[in-house]
């Protein structure tokens, strides 16, 4: 059900975010605004804020924002839709039963086609293999262990040998050519047309949480190649967004969530009562599947192939989810290549076994780290144990770091106050190289290996990075003191913030403005998904505290004169430059000029 802007606006509107956020987390008031426990992330001192007047929240720990609706969507793990209704439900408003516009109806249906058609998909390789013609897709999953409740289960199926077999059943029940197009389970042949993607593999449909399937992978019985092929992404699959085995392991009440890398491991696990296990499916571990996962759980078990490529995704899954606020662990399944082929071998207990040993990721990476130097040559062993005070200095916590030190110092044998020291070099470091944070030099790149920590990757602030931000900064002052409006608009206009995201907030803002008073948390409902949401709660969140006064005006006009700066030179490379191009352009430059005497209306 898709609502008109107004009505999404009126259910915003009478939802007061800090009466809302109010019934989930305790709030003090602290200036203007109130300061709370991020619900989303683990931590121990308040960094989620709300903001009465922009009636947004912003967390500075783990960047969760937006606006009351986003906190609905985000809290309840629900869609923009549910969390629509929720809070009208709330503020007893009732809302329109079929009133659509006519885009998004199309693209809600469009949607819900393709999901319409995959189910029947699905349904067709189910039956598939337990045809005769089946047979070879039944005994290649026989001959792999599984039992006829894990088959069923996981929805597994057969294409078979012809590679229009889909094609006809679809077309049988009135599936046309165009929706076919957009589910990625048809190829297009110059010469043959339309034909299944998918033919002679055993089939595994893909859920998203809700149990509705977003795709397929199709694995050859044998040793063909590709040994899997899977569906491209779709409308309805992002393959950034979902987990394998997530609609099951989140019912699974258990701590930990074990997240492997193949359809096979998780099946596996789950047949072997493993049922909180996932899998990112091949692709690497991305922040938006650490953030789904914190949904559910605050602690990971990774389970990555014990081959050096599973190692190299385990070290880059640690800092993702890390930042997500999740605590994580590393499995060792040596000698075995994965979860599938450990419990095959040695049974659940002994896999049992083998979470209950493992380490936590410090340790791990330690453990990596060490076997990339040459403990023998003192030179080598030192550069060794700056980079692990690095790692360690990427600990928010002081006794964290404490008690890193202690166990390094311990296990290598060195002084706890020698590291100690090092330690605090690495975070000195890290402080004079924080965005935002002026005379920043970096680190010369062979002191940032690839093995990134949180701070390390933070470290990369590029000229792109304080752009952004100087642009964000223009956009929150705009919020919290609408009264510049008149004064900047004639230094910055819309066509100087950067293209996409900000360009289009900053056009919604100066329009708000032009008519009246910001509405930030309106901007935020315009954009549906959560991801978008965070983002755009980020860029009105980017005010530097603590400024007042001439100290404020004076920030005010450097960010505007780099503002300005950087929109002139995309101006400057459009082509075909006319009179009138060339008198803006030649304006612009005296109001730079002039920029050190703007007076600010403060
Ligand atoms: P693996 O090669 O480790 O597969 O790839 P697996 O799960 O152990 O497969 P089995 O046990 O041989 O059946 C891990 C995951 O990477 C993706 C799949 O999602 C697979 O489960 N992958 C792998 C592909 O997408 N395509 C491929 O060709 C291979
Ligand atoms: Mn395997």
């Amino acid at each position: 059900m898709y609502y008109p802007d107004e009505v999404i606006e009126e259910v915003r509107s009478r939802n007061d975010i800090v009466d809302v956020v109010s019934a989930y987390v305790k709030l003090k008031r602290s200036g203007g605004n109130l300061f709370g426990l991020c619900p989303f992330h683990s931590e121990k001192s308040p960094s989620f804020s709300v903001s009465p007047s922009k009636q947004i929240y912003y967390c500075f720990g783990c960047g969760a924002g937006g606006n009351v609706i986003s906190f609905v969507m985000q809290y309840e793990n629900c869609s923009f839709q549910e969390a629509v209704q929720t809070l009208a439900d709330r503020a007893g408003i009732s809302l329109p039963e079929e009133e659509q516009d006519g885009a998004a109806r199309q693209e809600h249906s469009l949607r819900s086609q393709i999901l319409e058609v995959n189910k029947m998909a699905a349904a067709f390789y189910y039956y598939q293999l337990r045809s005769k013609s089946g047979q070879p897709g039944m005994d290649y999953l026989k001959g792999r262990e599984l039992s006829d409740e894990t088959i069923h289960g996981f929805g597994l199926g057969y294409a078979g040998k012809y590679s229009d077999s889909l094609y006809q059943y679809l077309r049988s029940k009135g599936i046309g050519d165009q929706l076919l197009r957009e589910t990625g389970l048809m190829v297009f042949d110059e010469r043959k047309g339309m034909l299944d993607k998918f033919w002679n593999r055993v089939m595994f449909p893909i859920m998203d949480v809700n149990s509705k399937v977003i795709g397929f992978g199709g694995r050859v019985m044998g040793d063909g190649k590709p040994k899997y092929l899977n569906s491209p992404e779709t409308r309805v699959f992002d393959k950034s967004r979902n987990l394998y085995g997530l609609n099951f392991a989140r019912r699974s009440r258990k701590k930990v969530m074990i997240v492997c890398e193949g359809y096979m491991d998780v099946i596996s696990m789950h047949q072997a009562g493993f049922v909180n296990s996932v899998a990112s499916l091949g692709t690497a571990l991305t922040s938006q599947h650490a953030s789904l996962l914190k949904r559910y759980t605050d602690e990971v078990v990774l389970s990555y192939d014990s081959d050096g490529a599973g190692i190299r995704a385990a070290l880059r899954a640690i800092p993702l989810l890390k930042e997500a606020g999740l605590r994580s662990e590393v499995l060792d399944l040596s000698p075995f290549k994965d979860p599938d082929e450990f419990i095959k071998a040695k049974g659940n207990e002994a896999f049992q076994e083998r979470i209950d040993q493992a380490q936590g990721s410090f340790f791990f990476e330690l453990k990596v780290v060490e076997s990339r130097y040459n403990m023998a040559d003192p030179e080598s062993k030192t550069a060794f144990f700056r980079e692990i005070a690095r790692r360690i200095a990427g600990f928010e916590q002081e006794v964290e770091r404490e008690n890193y030190i202690e166990a390094v110092a311990q296990k290598y044998h060195v002084s706890f106050d020698g590291l100690r020291r090092m330690v605090g070099t690495e975070l000195m470091k890290g402080i004079r190289t924080a965005p935002g944070v002026s005379g920043s030099a970096d680190l010369p790149s062979s002191e940032s290996s690839s093995f990134s920590s949180g701070s390390a990757r933070k470290r990369g602030s590029n000229a792109d990075e304080g752009l952004h931000r100087s642009q964000c900064m223009l956009l929150t002052w705009l919020t919290e003191y609408p009264q510049i409006y008149p004064v900047l608009r004639e230094y910055v206009a819309v066509e100087d913030y950067s293209e996409g995201f900000c360009r289009e907030a900053a056009a919604m803002l100066y329009e708000q403005l032009e008519n009246g008073e910001p509405v930030p948390a309106r901007i935020i409902s315009h954009f549906t998904e959560a991801e978008d949401q965070k983002k755009a709660a980020a860029l009105f969140n980017t005010s530097e505290p603590g400024l007042a006064g001439e100290e404020l005006k004076k920030a005010m006009r450097e960010t505007i004169r780099k503002v300005m700066e950087s929109g002139q030179k995309n101006a400057g490379t459009d082509t075909g430059m006319d009179m009138a191009a060339l008198k803006r352009m030649i304006e612009r430059k005296k109001k730079l000029e002039n920029l050190g005497r703007l007076e600010i209306p403060l």
